[in-house]
């Protein structure tokens, strides 16, 4: 039986008929904007306070002062969380770019983010981006293997993993590199369609692995209470 933890985010809950399949490695991809960053925040914020899980998010695009300053407006977050080490917010945008200018192995990238989420003693963790670390890979064949390795590390490491994937607006794609996607467990798309001049957010569950699950697509809404979604056609 697959163990489904709720993500906080209540329609989604409904969507996967629970939840995200504990240990699984989940895409989350979506153009700029699109609110891949606040969902992973929701999703770790509410592991931390509602499930005691330990939430780890691991920023490689945004520094941590920011992050914290973004979050300030948003009920699911509590500051005493992130005192409290329930919540770490990581910035290892300093630690990459000096490790980009030696050549990056996988073994290495790897060891490193295995070793900060096994210290930290995270269930949930969100790296954002994984677009930025497969861009400094190089070769597909490295790509493959890095997301390949990541997924089964974490999975022995029993964490729920979002893995932040950037793509260009209005992609089809639902990765730049184009296989990211199947080594995932799950990918949940987020996406944007421009309707009276408005730019609507949406999105759609696409895969996930073990859980039978609703494909309808959903129309995004961000508020004070975190991500809210409602159906965009009704069924
Ligand atoms: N407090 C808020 N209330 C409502 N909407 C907000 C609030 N803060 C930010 N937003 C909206 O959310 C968007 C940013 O969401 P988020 O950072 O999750 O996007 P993202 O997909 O991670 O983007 P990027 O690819 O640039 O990292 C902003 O562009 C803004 O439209
Ligand atoms: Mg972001």
């Amino acid at each position: 039986m697959v163990e489904l933890i709720k993500t906080g985010i209540n329609e989604l809950d409904d969507l996967l008929s629970g939840g995200v399949p504990r240990g699984s490695s989940v895409l989350l991809s979506g153009s700029c904007g699109t609110g891949k960053t606040i969902l992973a925040e929701h999703f770790l914020f509410y592991g931390a306070k509602e499930a005691d899980e330990i939430g780890i998010y691991i920023s490689l695009s945004e520094p941590r002062d920011k992050i914290i300053a973004n979050l300030e407006p948003f009920s699911f977050y509590d500051p005493k969380l992130v005192e409290e080490d329930k919540i770490k917010i990581l910035d290892i945008t300093q630690d990459a770019r000096l490790i980009n200018l030696e050549p990056l192995t996988v073994n290495g990238i790897i060891n490193m983010i295995s070793s900060i989420i096994r210290d930290s003693e995270a269930q949930r963790v969100c790296v954002d981006s994984i677009t930025a670390i497969c861009n400094s890979l190089g070769s597909e064949k490295n790509i493959r293997e890095f997301i390949f390795e990541l997924g089964l590390q974490l999975g022995y490491l029993d964490c729920t993993t979002l893995f932040i994937s950037e793509i260009p607006p209005m992609s089809l794609q639902y990765s730049v590199y184009g296989v990211e996607e199947f080594i995932a467990d799950g990918v949940i798309m987020l996406r944007e369609h421009e309707d009276k001049g408005e730019l609507i957010r949406t999105l759609q569950v696409v895969k996930m692995r073990g859980v039978a699950h609703s494909r309808n697509k959903q129309i995004l809404q961000i508020t004070k209470d975190g991500i809210v979604l409602k159906p965009m056609f009704e069924l």
